[in-house]
């Protein structure tokens, strides 16, 4: 039986490596192996990434690719992708290619609000409240302005301070909603450094206000701390065509479009469907997110918010047909960043950067936008047509070849082979056996 450990967060690497793989492997050698194995040579770039967090002792690889071929309001754009999962960079690079004839995609940046709050506990005279909090509006201000200057140089800032009362919630809940202009900057640190010098003037200042009791003096501070939730930092994204342009065949592009209508229509109004279909636009947008060094987890958070905001989980997209012409589009709130965070520091995202052109985060709201709505197409477009698996187990082949130890020459031939068949795990493995008995 393991016991606990103190102090490991001191320990040296090395020490830290050989505890953990002494504790809880069973091949202590041949975890450090591993863990070896994927360090990176160059002295100075690991230790880039042993700092970002705490405990490192190695590094967790996830493939880097491309989707090339965007057309995205009349640019072209190689869209770097960080992810796992085998068929999404293909998904998202067949859906840029399919657009690229027919228009690109079209985006629009519809709101760039962030939100934070300070929540506190209140239970004297409310009207006391609102006129205290009228003359404490200009001294928040004032009390962060050295963390402000800056930002407000750049033209952001804080754009507004209100005081929310939600004593219907829970009594004597109140709160100071704040909403903030981040620019470039994902905010969270500017945010967060925003509220809790809020939280400390309203507490002083609070003390000092002659109108309240003694009570109402010492108003409790509970939390300060920005909210992921971000309905006003909104993008969208779309494309339109002609009906007939969706298929050579014009029966064909009829019915695909109205299948596809159909499938968008089921993801709205059932939640079991939408959550999957959502999950799929999140295979897009999360992985360029994670490709340029932005939080997948804050962003994950604030969809998912956004797509249950009228009381059910829903659709992220929406597509229709109009007269003739087919739309597809989605609105998305996205907080991101293109400076501050790890954009300057990991070498690889700041190669992502490049690569989409360094952007401003508006471009980069765009973009993100635009990788969940392709991948939304490519999905829906399988879906309705050949069946998600056909293209899925294509492309997961290679893992799974690679899982039965085949050689490079047996995936060759495989590859060859399961142009023309189905693949299953069966089928894979059966077909592999038949070439090594030969
Ligand atoms: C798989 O990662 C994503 C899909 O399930 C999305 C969808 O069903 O729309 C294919």
């Amino acid at each position: 039986m393991n016991t606990p450990v103190e102090g490991f967060s001191k320990r040296s690497k090395a020490e830290k490596i050989d505890w953990i793989a002494q504790h809880y492997t069973k091949d202590p050698e041949a975890a450090k192996r591993i863990l070896e194995q994927y360090w990176n040579t160059d002295p100075k770039v690991q230790k880039l990434h042993d700092e970002f967090i705490e405990n490192t002792i190695s590094n967790y690889y996830l493939p880097f690719a491309v989707a090339p071929n965007f057309l995205i309001n009349d640019t072209l754009y190689a869209i770097p992708m960080a992810i796992e999962e085998s068929s999404v960079v293909a998904a998202a690079s067949k859906a840029a290619k399919f657009w690229l004839g027919r228009g690109g995609f079209k985006t629009k940046i519809l709101g760039t609000e962030k939100v934070g709050q300070v929540h506190f506990m209140y239970r004297g005279n409310i009207q006391t409240l609102h006129t205290f909090f009228e003359e404490l509006k200009p001294e928040l201000r004032k009390s962060v302005s050295d963390i402000t200057g800056n930002m407000e140089k750049r033209g952001g800032g804080i754009k507004e301070i209100q005081l929310r009362d939600l004593n219907d919630q829970m009594e004597g809940y109140y709160q100071l909603h704040c909403t903030f202009e981040t620019l470039d900057a994902m905010g969270a640190n500017f945010i967060n450094s925003c509220l809790e010098q809020f939280a400390k003037t309203l507490k002083d200042e609070a003390q000092k206000y002659e109108a309240f009791s003694e009570e109402d003096k010492n108003l409790e501070v509970v939390m300060s701390i920005l909210s992921n939730y971000v309905p006003n930092c909104l993008v969208r994204a779309e494309v339109s065509c002609q009906v007939s342009q969706l298929d050579k065949d014009p029966v064909a592009a009829e019915e695909f479009a109205s299948k596809f209508v159909q499938a968008v229509t089921i993801a709205k109004l059932e939640p079991y469907r939408a959550v999957t279909h959502n999950k799929g636009i999140m295979n897009g947008i999360d992985a360029v997110v994670l490709a340029t060094g932005n939080d997948f987890r804050a962003v994950e958070a604030g969809v998912h918010a956004y797509a249950a905001k009228d009381g059910r989980y829903t659709s992220l997209t929406h597509a229709a047909v109009e007269g003739d012409t087919f739309k597809f589009w989605i609105e998305v709130p996205l907080a991101l960043g293109t400076v501050g965070g790890l954009t300057t520091l990991h070498p690889l995202v700041k190669l992502a950067l490049e690569i989409l052109q360094n952007p401003s985060a508006k471009e980069l709201m765009e973009l993100v936008a635009v990788a969940g709505l392709a991948q939304n197409f490519a999905a829906v477009r399988s879906l309705v047509t050949t069946g998600i698996q056909k293209g899925h187990m294509k492309m997961h082949l290679l893992n799974m070849l690679n899982q039965l130890g085949a050689t490079e020459t047996e995936k060759q031939q495989l590859v060859e082979h399961f142009k023309y068949h189905v693949v299953t795990n069966a089928s894979v493995k059966e077909a592999l056996e038949k070439i090594q008995s030969q």
